[in-house]
């Protein structure tokens, strides 16, 4: 079935964003649509050795908040040029794990980058298009940290293994979007059963793309 829709999960680390979007692209691809599944930063050549970078505990102490916020944007950049601008154009759905949105809140929320210049950089990189919707996942600090403390030996990006209050800093800053975006992100209760929360986003993008 041809048709094109951009949407996008969010939210911090363990609460949900990849075990969803498995679940919501098996379920649209039954429906018959063609789906494109793709995370930020990477999902291109160039992109995945950026996000190489990003992730490598070695560099934790060391890397800028402005470089990481240059790095984020060179590979969305690729990432919107050689998947989504295509897949769209294709009459794809594109369902991307992150966005533009999470450098909102890890570069200038929680790090203190100007949010209008952060905002700016990331609209060039993307051309100028946003997606459909943002389906933010939010689930309380505590149930994040005991997620990541169960799966602590699949662990291994540097952002699972902040302080507590680097998490509870990115929640505050997610939250703190949905006014900066009016109408573009939809806050979604990720502590409720798996299958009740991908029935709702599949609903979602369904209603969006009539
Ligand atoms: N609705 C839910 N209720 C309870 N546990 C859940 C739920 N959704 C996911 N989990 C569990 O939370 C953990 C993290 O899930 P998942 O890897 O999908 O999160 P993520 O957002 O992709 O994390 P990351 O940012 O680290 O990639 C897993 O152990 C998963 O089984
Ligand atoms: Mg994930």
């Amino acid at each position: 079935m041809k048709k094109s829709g951009f949407f996008i999960l969010e939210g911090g680390e363990a609460v949900g964003k990849t075990t969803q979007l498995k679940l919501i692209e098996t379920a649209l691809s039954e429906k018959g649509y063609e789906v494109l599944t793709s995370r930020e930063p990477g999902g291109t050549a160039i992109g995945d050795r950026i996000r190489a970078i990003l992730l490598d505990q070695a560099h934790g102490n060391t890397i800028q908040p402005l470089t990481e916020l240059f790095l984020y944007n060179a590979s969305r950049r690729q990432w919107m040029h050689e998947v989504v601008d295509p897949a769209l154009a294709a009459g794809k759905i594109v369902l991307g794990d992150r966005s533009f949105l999470s450098t909102m809140v890890y570069q200038a929320y929680v790090q203190g980058i100007d949010p209008e210049f952060a905002k700016d950089i990331c609209l060039r990189a993307m051309g100028g298009r946003v997606p459909d919707r943002i389906f933010l996942l939010d689930i309380p600090t505590e149930e994040m940290l005991r997620r990541l403390k169960k799966d602590a030996d699949n662990k291994t990006s540097r952002y699972d293994v902040m302080e507590d209050d680097f998490h509870r800093s990115v929640r505050e800053g997610y939250l703190a979007q949905i006014d900066r975006f009016p109408g573009l992100i939809e806050k979604i209760d990720g502590q409720a059963p798996v299958d009740e929360i991908s029935q709702k986003i599949i609903g979602r993008i369904l209603d969006a793309m009539d």
